[in-house]
């Protein structure tokens, strides 16, 4: 019954602009096998959907990237039979779930190996990992100079085979990519080392969306697209490839009420009309993922003009000032990412003023903002 309300806000999600990006990620990487990253639900358009949509794409998706067990498990219960990695790492407790789940974990510690060979032991199947090293992020990951090691002690695990090799960019998103290219060359000197060990591993990857633009060296062998297909660009400066952002918001207008000149509006009366003004009042605020430090500066599209959000962004509510606004009623809905009547509010703009990035902006967009998938 809810489903079929139409809710204070929704999000429109363009499965063909996700099938073009996802043609944009080809065109960049040739036959290298894809990763696509779908983790925090798959930057806010909904990770099982997503899923779903990719995994049939011609384009040959090889593996799905999410954070968490619980996201895993989450796709591999609707349906999504393509091999998952579990990027943020395998907590030993939760050993059973991934095996349960098929779910490949990715590893940076013996004790979990041993944890997890003793755990495939009493199934009898054998469990690939991928292993994090971390060549400059400073998060998860086995040292560089450890790798060679660990391999070998992996080799007393015979319930567990590597699989993967990865490490993750920091400022791959630079012009600059010095450290980016430190990182590679980390990387490219423990595969050289291993190779002279006679240690193979099927797949090594590290390129997220800004190496996949601009770092052709690093694709390797896999490629872990995330922004890129949610259609942005992480690179600072300008990329000469059309991506399409995927995801449009609309909000509805709940009131409508003509005020005075002089009246203070919203938590901390921070706006005072300057004149005799006409305020609405949209339905959608920051626990929709609307950031508060908008307040007072942020911009919507109503009647295809855009028109400045006054006062205080609150909870559930947003007010603008419509003043100049022709024609907008009560139970109309105004655009707060997206175009309308040429022009533009797109998630990146709207992080650049909100003093945040543009994957915030996507990861932080609420469920109550009710998702609605298109296709052509
Ligand atoms: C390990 C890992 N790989 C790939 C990605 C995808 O990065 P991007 O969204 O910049 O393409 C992320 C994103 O945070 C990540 O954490």
């Amino acid at each position: 019954m809810l489903s079929q309300l139409t809710s204070a806000s929704f999000a429109e999600i363009h499965l063909d602009a996700l099938e073009e990006n996802l043609l944009q990620v080809r065109a960049q990487v040739g036959d290298c096998p894809i990763l696509a990253v779908v983790k925090a639900n798959a930057y806010g358009h909904g990770a099982v959907q997503i899923a779903q949509f990719l995994e049939k794409s011609k384009e040959n998706i090889s593996m799905f990237g999410v954070a968490f067990l619980e996201e895993g498990i989450a796709l591999r219960e609707s349906g999504v039979d393509t091999r998952i990695l579990v990027l943020a790492g395998l907590p030993i407790d939760q050993i059973p779930h991934y095996i349960q789940h098929k779910l490949t974990p990715v590893i940076f510690d013996l004790e979990t190996l041993s944890a997890l060979n003793r755990e495939a032991l009493k199934t009898g199947e054998k469990v690939k990992v991928h292993l994090k090293v971390d060549t400059g992020m400073g998060r998860i990951g086995l040292s560089p100079a450890d790798v060679l090691t660990f391999f070998e002690k992996a080799l007393a695990y015979e319930m567990v085979s590597i699989e993967g090799l990865l490490t993750h960019f920091a400022e791959a998103d630079l012009q600059d990519l010095s450290f980016a290219q430190k990182q590679f060359t980390s990387i490219q000197e423990i595969l050289a080392l291993l190779k002279g060990k006679g240690i193979n591993v099927p797949f090594c990857h590290l390129a997220n969306s800004a190496a996949i633009l601009h770092f052709k060296p690093a694709h390797l062998n896999l490629v872990r697209p995330g922004l890129m297909l949610y259609g942005y660009s992480p690179l600072q400066g300008k990329t000469s490839i059309q991506l399409k952002p995927v995801m449009q918001i609309k909000a509805r207008v709940l009131a409508l009420k003509k005020v005075s000149k002089g009246i203070p509006l919203s938590y901390g009366r921070t706006f005072t009309t300057s004149r005799e003004s006409v305020i609405a009042t949209i339905g959608i605020g920051y626990a929709d993922g609307y950031p508060f430090s908008l307040s007072n500066c942020g911009q919507m599209i109503a009647k295809g003009k855009l028109v400045p959000v006054v006062g205080r962004v609150c909870m559930d509510m947003t007010l603008l000032d419509v003043t100049e606004t022709e024609g907008l009623s009560v139970g109309d809905f105004v655009t707060v990412i997206g175009a309308e009547n040429g022009k533009t509010i797109w998630a990146d703009a709207l992080a650049l003023k909100a003093n945040t990035h543009t994957y915030e902006i996507l990861c932080g967009i609420g469920d109550r903002v009710q998702r609605r998938y298109l296709k052509g």
